[in-house]
């Protein structure tokens, strides 16, 4: 193909790429969705120029003036992005130059596309981890609210998926709120990570203008500059955090969703999922399928492959830009679309799902678990562990045999079994006794977890403080 007047670059050429390649070498409909951030980060760059006499006030007017009606149109939907332009930096940049000329040509001073992309997505990915962290909050509230709502309620709580012993509903539904609580401080870290401005590095070694990049730090809300202009541009270690950080939210939600999918069973019957969340069969009437739940877990190995695919890119990266690097964003923004996505799915099936309390009872009556209790037992009335466990061991064998629960047995019964049973083995065994005497801290004995309750509050208060400081 002819050289094509409309690339940048077009003076060194004679040919250009045809429509293929041109296609293959774009990322604009990928970066397309930073726009806001590459006005905002051009419209600082030109105004810190201007300041510094690098380009007129009058230039940077124009520019200034040019993007605003720029982003009004995109805004509205009537501006035409063109994939000849390849990203979306070009995109706005030419049809700028197009409409103010010369000063459109000048925008472009002292900063090349490495700082500038890097720059926008750090701003984008800023912009998403808001948004995530809020959604976060959200599913963190829910649990909570389902664990105060709730409280009381007594459930089978597993090792191996046998049952182990019996736990709060509460307290098991706060395990999560632990794990969304340490994903928002991943988000947390991940915010930080991009919170560095690399805009003023050009395209690897910096420039020959004298750049204020405070001034561009302030103006965009970045807390720090780069510090290494070839490290700038070539450095996605904070698109990792971040996708990191959304692959180990995205297998927490899947670990929920597996328990969803397990409780919402008729053989466990823990929970019912309502109509709104739930999906029929094509086939058999009576289906009604945890769909939705199935899909957040589903999408977890996408998520995990964003991850893989970023960090083997960039693993034979020589200094400083590669366009090898263009990848990076797709990964990226599907990351965090998909926990988004899920979040809210998911956030929407714990808050409208039905707690079918007196299943959970039930369910913790059977599988004897107040053996380890009764075992305590009779330590505490001076057997040794060992042959304590070894009478309970045989007596959940007899139990067993005869279709028995340790709730059913009679005081007499124990004692049959083995004289050193007390008077009071009979609350031993009371299922609701059995949690209660959980009571070390971060136990699941109710005096216990209502101090978790009180602790999970508050921290839930202090992540919605750091994030409205966080918004700005
Ligand atoms: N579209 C490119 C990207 O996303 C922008 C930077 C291109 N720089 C370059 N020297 N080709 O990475």
């Amino acid at each position: 193909m002819k050289a094509d007047a409309k690339t940048p670059w077009g003076g060194r050429f004679e040919k250009s790429p045809g429509r293929f390649l041109t296609e293959f070498g774009a990322s604009l409909p990928v970066d397309q969705r930073m726009w806001a951030e590459d006005i905002r980060g051009s419209v600082a760059h030109a105004r810190m120029l201007a300041n510094q006499g690098i380009i007129s006030e009058a230039d940077a007017d124009a520019i200034e003036e040019g993007l605003s009606q720029i982003y009004r149109e995109i805004r509205e939907g009537s501006f035409v992005f063109d994939i000849a332009d390849e990203d979306v930096h070009m995109a706005i940049e030419r049809v700028l130059t197009e409409r103010i000329g010369p000063a459109g040509a000048r925008l472009h001073t002292a900063r090349s596309r490495n700082d500038q992309v890097a720059t926008d997505t750090r701003l984008h990915v800023k912009a998403i981890i808001v948004d995530l962290a809020h959604r976060t909050l959200c599913i963190r509230r829910t649990l909570l609210r389902l664990a105060d709502e709730h409280f009381g309620v007594v459930m089978p709580g597993y090792t191996h998926l046998q049952k182990a012993q019996p736990v709060l509903f509460s307290h098991h539904l706060l395990a999560y709120e632990a794990m969304f609580a340490r994903d928002f401080t991943r988000m947390k870290h991940a915010f930080e990570a991009a919170d560095v401005l690399p805009l003023g590095s050009a395209a690897l070694a910096g420039t020959t203008f004298d750049l204020d990049r405070d001034y561009v730090a302030a103006r965009l809300g970045f807390s720090r500059v780069s510090v290494n202009s070839m490290d700038a541009v070539s450095d996605r270690d904070f698109l990792l955090d971040f996708i990191y950080a959304c692959a180990v939210a995205q297998m927490h939600l899947s670990r929920l969703a597996e328990e969803i999918i397990l409780w919402s069973t008729e053989e466990f019957g823990f929970i019912t999922l309502d109509d709104e969340f739930s999906t029929g069969s094509s086939i058999m009437p009576q289906k009604k399928n945890p769909d939705f739940a199935e899909l957040v877990r589903g999408k977890t190995g996408r998520v995990v492959g964003d991850l893989t695919a970023l960090l083997v890119t960039m693993k034979g990266l020589p200094l400083a830009y590669n366009k090898d690097m263009q990848e990076d964003k797709e990964g990226a923004f599907d990351a965090a679309d998909t926990l988004a996505a899920s979040l809210r799915a998911m956030n929407g099936m714990l808050d409208t799902m039905r707690v079918n309390a007196d299943a959970m009872r039930l369910g913790a009556l059977g599988g004897y678990m107040a053996a380890t209790d009764l075992a305590d037992h009779l330590v505490s009335r001076g057997v040794p562990f060992r042959d304590a466990h070894e009478v309970v061991g045989r007596l959940v064998l007899a139990c067993e045999k005869d279709g028995r629960t340790l709730q059913s047995l009679t005081l007499e019964e124990y004692r049959k079994h083995d004289p050193r049973f007390g008077e009071d083995v009979r609350e031993v065994v009371d299922i609701d006794r059995v949690v209660e005497r959980r009571v070390s801290a971060g136990g699941t004995g109710h005096d216990a977890v209502r101090v978790q309750i009180k602790t999970v509050a508050a921290g839930i208060a202090a992540d919605e403080a750091w994030l409205e400081q966080a918004e700005g």
